[in-house]
């Protein structure tokens, strides 16, 4: 076709996809390692820790092992960690979680004392500690008792920050949890420790395979009188405003990929720090896709970690951080 038989189109979008390097100059988001954090499943008892079946590649590990590992990501670039304990012994109180000798306290000691330069967050939920896998206090009639677990949370709260969690970050979606533990936190002097508030965190079912590996499927019922119900968008931004109000310094949002909408949401209309976590369920579908040879797992993981960069959220908590980091060069 010659050139006076073309058609007359005044704009040509693909004028700038035409090599890599054009494609890289105009590419308006990067995920940037600096942004991701790592979550650590820790274990009291040597015997728990190793692979985890419905995680390929995610392992638990003993307080050594989780100093060591943290050095591995430090090595890699990926400069903040989130904790998760698994406690030997559970109960009805949960009072492992704040014995100050407890997993969470003795690995966050551990690591800051190697690693002080590396950002300690901490997990701050019940349904690991107690002996009926629910995130608070039950009641007689089945119930989880929101003040008594508020209660609780601020004890365990006070014990992460004395043994030098730098951000608590509460996964329980009890009311009213962000401003107790933030008058706490500033009565015990902890006026620099931050909190990481899981705002909008929706009763999902991608939270299976972490179930698995953290040990705290509930033993009856359900977690929706507490967790968010996922048609829920408007009641996501209540949650984030109230906790925003009660002191919270990041929010989050979880799960990632089916709420992108509500990071979306969240970054238009607030201007503290996002972060959205990139759940157990979201890695490991990838994970079982890649190893049946139907998707190819890098170009799938760049796409999803984009995504959530895209959406607006500043701070990524995920799974795929070492490998994403090992893979990008630190
Ligand atoms: C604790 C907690 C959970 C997750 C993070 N904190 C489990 C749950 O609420 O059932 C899920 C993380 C994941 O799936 O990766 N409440």
């Amino acid at each position: 076709m010659s050139a006076q038989t073309r058609l007359q189109i005044p704009v040509r979008p693909r004028r700038l996809r035409r090599t890599p390097a054009l494609r890289a100059l105009v590419r308006e988001h990067n995920v940037r390692i600096d942004h991701l954090v790592a979550p650590l499943f820790v274990v009291d008892r040597s015997a728990d820790a190793g692979p985890i079946g419905s995680m390929p590649g995610i392992d638990r590990f003993t307080v050594e092992g989780a100093v060591e590992e943290t050095g591995v990501l430090d090595a890699l670039g990926i400069r903040s960690v989130l904790l998760f304990g698994i406690p030997e012994n559970k109960d009805a109180g949960a009072t492992a979680n704040y014995d100050p000798n407890g997993v969470v306290q003795r690995a966050a000691r551990a690591i800051k004392k190697a690693y002080p330069q590396v950002l300690v967050a901490a997990d701050l939920c019940n349904c690991e500690y107690t002996d009926h896998g629910h995130c608070g206090i039950v009641t007689p009639e089945g119930d989880v008792d929101n003040d008594a677990t508020v209660e609780l949370l601020v004890k365990t709260a006070l014990s992460y920050a004395r043994n030098g969690v730098d951000v608590i970050a509460p996964s329980d979606m009890m009311d009213g949890r962000v401003r107790a533990i933030r008058e706490a936190l500033d009565a015990e002097g902890f006026t620099g420790t931050a909190i990481m508030a899981y705002s909008a965190k929706y009763a999902s079912a991608f939270y299976g395979p972490f179930r698995e590996a953290a040990g705290s499927t509930p033993q009856f019922g359900d977690r929706r009188t507490y967790q968010m119900d996922p048609p829920n968008a408007r009641e996501a931004l209540r949650e984030i405003a109230l906790d925003i109000d009660e002191g919270a310094d990041i929010v989050m949002v979880k799960p990632g990929l089916p709420y992108l909408d509500i990071v979306r949401a969240a970054r238009d209309r607030f201007d503290v720090p996002i972060a959205v976590y990139n759940v157990s369920g979201e890695y490991s579908m990838v994970k079982a896709a890649a190893a049946n040879g139907w998707i190819d797992e890098e170009r799938a993981v760049d796409e999803m970690l984009t995504s959530f960069v895209r959406a607006g959220a500043d701070i990524v908590i995920t799974y795929f951080a070492k490998e994403y980091a090992a893979r990008r060069g630190a």
